[in-house]
């Protein structure tokens, strides 16, 4: 598992505004710094992909270089999702796209809900690397029930799990419910789920934040 906040960057500052019950008072600003911390991250899954010797023709020579051929899916779960999904999209131009529409359904008296799946489309999946972004992974249940659709569409050659705040909880569930071998990509890491199933500190409802408060 990557964590980002495992090492000191720019990126810290970014994830504390993210963080911040007063920064977030700008809307354009947490859905910048979503966006960033995709950049970021899809910059940190493409050192694992697979690359191959090129020449290119300089005005001077020619060089050397290395490139990527590999065949990306970029999934994302509305509408939270949007601002982290440009990010990777934002760096990985090319790559096809998927959707998922999914929420948590009326919690229960015991505050359980189960995740009400909808709108859902994808592309051919088969080899293709499949990187499938949700800015909060809290209960894991939205994001291994928006795997579980997209993988009808194929079997990708990687798949790759991205979120900004993870729980531990949360990943210790993707880890026990999907079969498939995957790589998790974190912005940072929080130890606690609240009764409603929030990430503690967390950020709060990034959908909200990012969009207005649904009615
Ligand atoms: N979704 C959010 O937006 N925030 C959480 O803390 C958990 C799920």
């Amino acid at each position: 598992m990557f964590v980002l906040t495992q090492q000191n960057s720019i990126a810290n500052h970014w994830l504390a505004d993210l963080r911040n019950i007063q920064t977030q008072k700008n809307r354009a600003t947490f859905r910048q710094n979503m966006c960033r911390i995709g950049e970021i991250l899809a910059y940190e899954i493409s050192k694992t992909f697979s690359y191959h010797k090129k020449e290119v023709q300089t005005p001077l020579a020619t060089a050397q270089v290395q490139i990527s051929d590999e065949k990306i899916v970029l999934a994302t779960i509305l509408r939270a999702g949007l601002p982290f999904y440009q990010g990777f999209l934002n760096v990985f131009e090319n790559a096809e796209s998927a959707f998922v529409g999914a929420y948590r359904g009326e919690h229960q008296k015991d505050e359980s809900f189960e995740i009400q799946l909808h709108y859902s489309v994808a592309p051919d999946l088969n080899d293709k690397i499949l990187i499938l972004t949700d800015p909060m992974l809290a209960t894991g249940k939205s994001l291994n029930i928006a795997l579980k659709k997209l993988l009808k569409n194929g079997k990708p050659k990687h798949i790759h799990i991205a979120s900004i705040i993870g729980s531990k909880a949360g990943v210790a569930y993707l880890q026990e419910n999907i079969s498939d071998n995957f790589s998790l990509w974190l912005g940072d890491l929080d130890n606690e789920l609240n009764p409603k199933s929030y990430i503690v500190p967390g950020l709060g409802d990034a959908g909200d934040l990012a969009f207005g408060v649904k009615l």
